[in-house]
């Protein structure tokens, strides 16, 4: 059976098809035709036993058919990735992706284009066959992980640390992440993800939206590393109508409905980050190698004991560290009064990373900081938790 199933009866897309997939492992049948069967298993009546992981519905076919037929596989084969090729009106994806089409594809795209979407619907048929759904935990227990990254200063690499965590998750969960930007007055995740939202946390936090999670969903933007993100307001005056309150709701909804949620602040402790620390899960505290810095931490650190709101799960990160700052891990373990988890190297291939746009681990270049940020992101891996518990704070050498 062929890993990739296109229906069309048009040619000249059939080829474009054929070369992005000629960089693919798996090869592709086409049903040179636009009519849809009525029951789908007919697609995959092969002897074979491996089934196919993407069916393409391709230009020319009807998109009303196409639509019924995705709602039936969702049912009926819900690991199938499927993918609709049409230049719908933006006011009718809402109701495409409801059938549980999973993607999108211009008629005319090229075949690198092509190949990019086709991995991506690849790497959602695997997520979901590592997690059959009747392994699927209860309603209650399904709340994702909420990751918070904190601390008392700016500058000291929270936006570059969430938005490395939320693309190194994208890569063990696809289309399981969201990272949301806290840092309501001047966050700068759209920045770093080379986003222009549409939609904002303003727009998430709206009635509409806080009442109906589908609504709230449509708000999100996708980004290219199978994650989505919730930017922060466009202007810092919207900041200051959004609420603790709404906020707490609003990371309850993302729980609710992702596998991780990565939360983005603003330095210090301001009433919305309190909020959403209350809703972390995890949260990483960010510190520089310098002693203001660090007695910043400790002091935050104090207070959030005495307040009984310390998050279970705490991960210490010491980022542009660097050997000749006449500083030394002890030292700042000892001040801080907790172990260091992770040490970032401070790196020239961050900065320019921060400046394109364009996370570190999105691309991986060879640099130390890139195998720092990878063992941050194991840290959220399930699976690596589960045989590492004991070690989850080990001292570090940089
Ligand atoms: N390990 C590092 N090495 C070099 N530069 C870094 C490193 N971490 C962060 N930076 C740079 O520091 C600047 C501030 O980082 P940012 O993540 O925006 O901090 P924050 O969100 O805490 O204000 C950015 O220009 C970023 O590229
Ligand atoms: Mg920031």
């Amino acid at each position: 059976m062929s890993r990739f199933i296109l229906i069309t009866p048009n040619t000249d897309f059939d080829s474009r098809l054929r070369q992005a997939v000629a960089g693919l492992y798996g090869n592709v049948q086409t049903y040179f035709t636009n009519m849809l069967p009525d029951d789908p298993s007919v697609l995959f009546a092969q002897p074979d036993p491996e089934q196919p992981e993407v069916l393409i519905l391709g230009p020319e076919v009807p998109v009303e058919e196409a639509l019924r037929l995705a709602m039936v596989l969702d049912v009926q084969f819900p690991e199938l990735s499927v993918v609709l090729v049409g230049d719908p009106d933006p006011s009718f994806v809402l109701q495409i992706m409801r059938t549980g089409i999973r993607e999108i594809l211009s008629p005319s795209a090229d075949p690198a284009q092509i190949r990019v979407l086709l991995e991506r619907a690849c790497q959602y048929h695997a997520s979901r066959r590592r997690v059959p759904a009747a392994a699927q935990p209860a309603a209650e227990s399904r709340k994702g992980m909420v990751i918070g990254v904190f601390s008392p200063k700016g500058g000291v690499g929270k936006t570059t640390i969430a938005t490395n965590i939320a693309v190194g998750l994208g890569q063990i969960a696809p289309m399981s992440v969201v990272i949301v930007d806290l840092d309501l007055q001047f966050g700068d995740v759209a920045s770093g993800l080379y986003l222009n939202p549409e939609h904002t946390v303003t727009d998430a936090v709206t009635p509409a939206a806080s009442r109906d999670t589908l609504v709230l969903k449509a708000f999100l933007t996708v980004h290219p590393a199978s994650i989505y993100a919730l930017c922060a307001p466009k202007t810092p005056v919207d900041a200051d109508s959004i609420s603790a309150d709404q906020i707490t709701r609003l990371l309850e909804q993302l729980a609710d409905e992702f596998q991780y949620v990565v939360v983005d602040t603003a330095p210090g402790l301001p009433e919305v980050g309190l909020a959403a620390l209350e809703q972390c899960t995890d949260v990483v505290w960010v510190s520089g190698m310098d002693v203001p810095g660090i007695r910043g931490l400790r002091s935050g650190l104090d207070v959030l004991r005495q307040l009984e709101i310390l998050p279970e799960s705490r991960h210490v990160v010491l980022n542009m560290a660097d050997t000749k700052l006449g500083l030394s891990v002890q030292d700042v373990e000892a001040t801080i009064g907790a172990p260091v988890d992770i040490s970032i190297p401070r790196s020239r291939a961050v900065a320019l990373s921060t400046n394109r746009g364009v996370p570190l681990l999105q691309e991986s270049p060879k640099d130390p900081a890139v195998k720092s940020l990878q063992g941050l992101v194991q840290r959220f891996n399930p699976a690596w938790r589960s045989t590492t518990q004991r070690k989850l704070h080990r001292r570090v050498v940089i």
